[in-house]
């Protein structure tokens, strides 16, 4: 954290005892890193919004992998994108059913497009991108 500052705020008591609840049910130990928290996801969230911001994902899929060639595919997505995959994991679920989790870094469009395009393969029953940004400057 940089140079601190200390602010006061004016809330409403009802608003206030919700927070506090929520908090307390988070497990923050006192308002002032939730407060922090709760900026920084705000700020992170407008700055995704615009698709060059450089960011991270973790791209979910949930596949059959029976289904014809489909792992295959996952994977030349993947080197045709070296770029932004950092990582993959993989988890076999059940007898079908397989769990891939791709980590993405790049920018928000890029990101999206490589996450789409794994997503509409045929054979990918459930699909999940979680984006976030990489905490640079946000203190
Ligand atoms: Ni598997």
């Amino acid at each position: 954290m940089g140079q601190a500052e200390r602010v006061g705020v004016s809330l409403d008591k009802k608003l206030l005892g919700m927070f506090d609840d929520l908090i307390a049910r988070q497990g923050y130990s006192n308002r002032s890193e939730a407060i922090r928290d709760l900026i920084r996801t705000r700020l992170s969230e407008q700055r995704l919004a615009k698709p060059s911001t450089q960011a991270v994902a973790g791209v979910f899929l949930v596949y059959d992998h029976h289904s014809t060639q489909l792992a295959g595919k996952l994977v030349r997505l993947q080197h045709s994108h070296l770029l932004q995959v950092i990582a993959s994991t993989h988890v076999h679920l059940d007898h079908h059913n397989c769990l891939e989790v791709i980590i993405l870094k790049g920018k928000v469009r890029e990101i999206e497009k490589v996450a789409d395009s794994m997503a509409v393969l045929k054979g990918v029953k459930l699909s999940k991108v979680n984006v976030m940004t990489t905490g640079k400057d946000l203190t």
